[in-house]
């Protein structure tokens, strides 16, 4: 059971108000809230390490590049990777997804396919559709259902020895289904494709194992699971690590450099061109300290209550449908009203001090699937109440009044 009341003490921002309201922040699937604990540790940095890593003798150095290399064996243990080196640190999810495609240029050739799904965020479409125009592989889709799944059948008919490359988001960012990624990672790797899951909506409420997945490449971010923006991580198996070129050139990635000729470093330090952003690294795992002091399990059942009372109480609105009804997903709700703009609903609730996300959040093919411009998005964290979800159900019933 959480405690939820103590919870929201360690989150400064949700004392806000806004317009005069007090905040009700339902925005999470875009980014969640940082804690006092994660901010703490970023006043600290700046205040008493800030110094660059891995290539200074003087103590500063060391002290940062301790925290730094600590951090990332906090995200090692969190994702069960077998390797520290397996954990590339990232900007983000972005991130992780380009420097992958960018390495598989190297092993696609014409002919080749690459399986996504009608799921994706526009950054897992985007980058396969690059690596398509650099390779000539070809890029194939699986469809969902009405309901907002995946159509395992269909991916099946797609997969053959031709597939190199499989790509799913672990949670729908615009709708909240959990895929099957064990189903989908043992057929690809039934015909020798690799897998890449997207993981930057699942982080905030499950705790993937990468190594029981047996996953080849899995991106996050931190952001998502109460750490700072600019930061995120990519796990890749040794082995596809050991083969992928590096993405980016400069400091930090070399071994040797001569004018004729450059060496890489060894793993990670290959991936990690540039000084990183070190502070946001050492948050990441701060990040993951707070939400495993709290306990993933405690969150998903918290989370799962406040989704179903959301869904019954949403439903209840005449005219409101919504879209992405699977049994299987977290607390992400998208619906719309009835003849009403999603961008209109969105503005009257920020009026109202609600944080909703409105538009095509970044799946443009998915509002496609369903014909419509885009939803609102309400997404919930472990942090918020009923009470709040009481605010969103009567401010959307005024809405409605204003606007039909
Ligand atoms: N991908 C983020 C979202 O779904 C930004 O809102």
């Amino acid at each position: 059971m959480l405690n939820v009341d103590e919870i929201r003490k360690d989150f400064p921002i949700l004392d806000r108000e806004i317009h005069g309201k007090p905040l009700v922040y339902f925005d999470n699937a875009a980014t969640s809230q940082t804690p006092q604990q994660v901010i703490d540790v970023i006043v600290v940095y700046y205040s008493k390490y800030n110094a660059n890593i891995h290539r200074g003798v003087h103590t500063l150095s060391q002290e940062a590049t301790d925290l730094y290399e600590q951090a990332r064996i906090k995200i090692q243990k969190h994702f069960n990777a077998k390797h520290s080196h397996e954990i590339i640190m990232t900007s983000g999810t972005t991130h992780g997804i380009n420097l992958v495609a960018s390495g598989f240029t190297a092993f696609l050739k014409k002919g080749d396919e690459i399986i996504i799904s009608a799921l994706e965020h526009h950054s897992n479409i985007v980058p396969w559709q690059m690596l398509c125009e650099r390779t000539g592989a070809q890029l194939k889709v699986i469809p969902i259902n009405q309901e907002g799944e995946l159509i395992l059948s269909e991916y099946n008919k797609l997969l053959s020895e031709k597939t190199k490359l499989v790509f799913v988001n672990h949670i729908s960012n615009a709708l909240g289904t959990i895929n099957p990624i064990e189903t989908i990672i043992e057929k690809a790797h039934q015909v020798g494709a690799a897998v890449l899951v997207d993981g930057a909506q699942a982080c905030p409420h499950l705790v993937p194992d990468v190594q029981d997945l047996n996953v080849d490449f899995y991106v996050a971010s931190a952001h998502k699971i109460c750490g700072p923006t600019g930061v995120g991580m990519l796990y890749g198996k040794d082995e596809w690590l050991q083969k992928l070129p590096p993405y980016q050139g400069g400091g930090e990635m070399i071994a040797e450099v001569t004018f004729e000729k450059t060496t890489y470093a060894d793993l990670p330090h290959k991936f990690e061109a540039g000084t990183p952003n070190i502070c946001g690294g050492i948050a990441f795992g701060a990040a993951l300290d707070y939400m495993n002091a709290i306990g993933f399990d405690a969150i998903a059942a918290y989370e799962n209550e406040l989704l179903e009372y959301a869904t019954e109480e949403l439903s209840a609105i005449d005219g409101l449908k919504i879209y992405g009804t699977s049994e299987h997903k977290t607390s992400v709700i998208s619906f719309n009203l009835e003849g009403i703009h999603p961008y209109d609903i969105g503005t009257i609730l920020d009026k109202m001090g609600i944080a909703v996300r409105t538009g095509h959040h970044c799946a443009q093919p998915i509002m496609d699937f369903y014909k419509i411009p885009g939803t609102v998005r309400a997404s919930f964290a472990f942090y918020n109440t009923k009470k709040e979800i009481d605010a969103l159900v009567s401010a959307v019933n005024k809405a409605k009044m204003m606007l039909s």
